[in-house]
């Protein structure tokens, strides 16, 4: 798209100087000779910037900065005006004017400010897009839950969002902790700061300390110049520590300081760098057990756990898995481009007798791979792969489907071959193994492995 430039002056030899230039350069300029006719076009259409002179008769251009400041916040103003007032430029540039162009004009001069400010304005409203884009995902109608657990912890997400305290989420993997992360962070008053991630669990203690409080050049070997970390990085923001189960106490005793004093160094540095920052912290991780074993801090665990946010696995939401397969199957059909309309009743039965333990996660990739695969339109019990079909409740046989007149004999075979292929499930389907964990010889194992069909 051209940038549209509205030029206001009521020296007509400017005016046409300067519609010259940018039409040249490939911008579309527009011409108005006061403030007044200035404004009823920008009413009929906004430009993306207004070059205005300052001493115009009508309305000048002191005053048409007014009324855009109020009415059109968002176009960028650059003042023009002759020598000798250049103290009203200033004047005009604190009431919000983006720059200004003495005259008489300087072609290159008014070509490169217009350029600086064109760019730095598109990169305004692209970053806006993308914090529009951010908070549409992290919107609490993309949170699937009707049940009212989860409704209760939506309503409890959105109440500490609104708030500044420190959170700390709990939950099974892929329970959707880091997803009620981002939601505090971008339904919360910091929305427009940075939102910092970091997975304690996954590095080193040296390396963690680096990143989480940056370091100084030649603090260790290989730091070849100053780093800032992940708090000065959010300062402002939100941090979200996740993994926080996983840090060392040396790591632990690290963290509280910053937690309770708000400051910290950098590894190597001696200077104490203050920072705003709020933390949100995320576990799987049993803390008061932790804490039992003298694994993790008591100290940290309170500084932590101000709003205690628990959720619950997809197990103890059966009711929610329905909602979210049509969740996953609208996300998906989009992403893949594929016309998915519905699910088998008795597939979805079989979904909801399921135990995910890999929770929302699972059943999102399982979706992903289904729609991927699709053929026919409709999520179908046989799209189901085996081990889900054939899933039985640990050590309990299929007692609400078992029909006792089979017999003894019958439910007891079908109760084994349960069993055979969740050892296989555990085991990757190495018979081998398999056979091992059941303490079967491989003879035996391999007759039953064929008297129930199993392949
Ligand atoms: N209520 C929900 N509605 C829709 N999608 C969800 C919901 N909860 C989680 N998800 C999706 O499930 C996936 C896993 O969620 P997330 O990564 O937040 O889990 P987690 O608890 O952080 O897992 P882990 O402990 O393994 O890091 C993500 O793709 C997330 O978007
Ligand atoms: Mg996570």
């Amino acid at each position: 798209m051209k940038t549209r430039i509205l030029i206001v002056d009521d020296e007509l030899d400017a005016l046409e100087l300067m519609q010259e230039l940018f039409e040249s350069k490939g911008y579309i300029p527009v011409t108005a000779t006061n403030g007044l006719e200035a404004l009823n076009i920008i009413r009929n259409q906004e430009p993306d910037l207004v070059l205005t002179d300052i001493r115009m008769p009508e309305m000048d251009g002191m005053q048409l900065l007014e009324v855009l400041n109020k009415e059109y916040p968002n176009i960028p103003v650059i003042m023009v005006t002759a020598h000798g007032t250049i103290e009203t430029a200033v004047e005009a540039m604190k009431l919000g004017a983006k720059d200004y162009i003495l005259k008489p004009l300087r072609l290159d001069e008014i070509l490169a400010k217009i350029e600086r400010i064109t760019q730095l304005n598109s990169l305004i409203k692209e970053n806006e897009y993308l914090l529009s884009k951010l908070q549409q995902t992290y919107d609490f109608t993309n949170m699937i839950g009707k049940t009212d657990k989860v409704q209760a912890l939506f309503r409890l997400v959105k109440e500490v969002a609104a708030t500044n305290t420190t959170v700390l989420i709990r939950g099974e993997s892929g329970t959707g902790k880091e997803l009620i992360a981002n939601a505090i962070h971008y339904n919360s008053q910091r929305v427009k700061r940075p939102f910092v991630k970091i997975n304690c669990g996954v590095l080193a203690e040296s390396l963690l300390e680096s990143e989480l409080f940056g370091h100084v050049r030649g603090a260790f070997t290989g730091a070849i110049k100053d780093k800032i970390g992940r708090f000065e990085m959010a300062n402002g923001g939100t941090l979200f520590l996740d993994e926080i189960g996983d840090i060392s106490l040396n790591m632990q005793l690290k963290l509280l300081r910053v937690l309770q004093e708000g400051e910290f160094e950098r590894v190597g540095g001696t200077e104490t760098i203050k920072v705003d920052v709020r933390i949100i912290a995320a576990t799987n991780k049993d803390l008061e057990k932790a804490m039992e074993e003298g694994t993790f801090r008591q100290d940290l665990y309170y500084r932590l756990n101000v709003i205690p946010i628990e959720v619950p696995p997809l197990r103890e939401r059966v009711e929610d898995i329905k909602y979210l397969v049509y969740h996953f199957i609208e996300k998906f059909n989009k992403v893949y481009g594929k016309n998915i309309r519905d699910i088998e009743p008795q597939a979805l039965s079989v979904l909801e007798k399921y135990n995910f333990p890999g929770n929302i996660r699972e059943l999102e990739n399982l979706i992903e791979r289904i729609v991927v695969l699709d053929k026919t339109g409709m999520i179908r019990l046989t799209d189901l792969p085996g081990y889900i079909r054939e899933y039985k409740k640990p050590g309990q046989p299929d007692n609400d489907s078992a029909d006792l007149t089979q017999g003894l004999n019958k439910l007891v075979e079908d109760y084994e071959r349960n069993l055979i292929i969740k050892a296989l499930d555990q085991n990757n389907y190495n018979k081998f193994q398999t056979a091992k964990m059941l303490n079967m010889n491989r003879s035996t194992f391999m007759s039953k492995l064929k008297k129930y069909n199993i392949s």
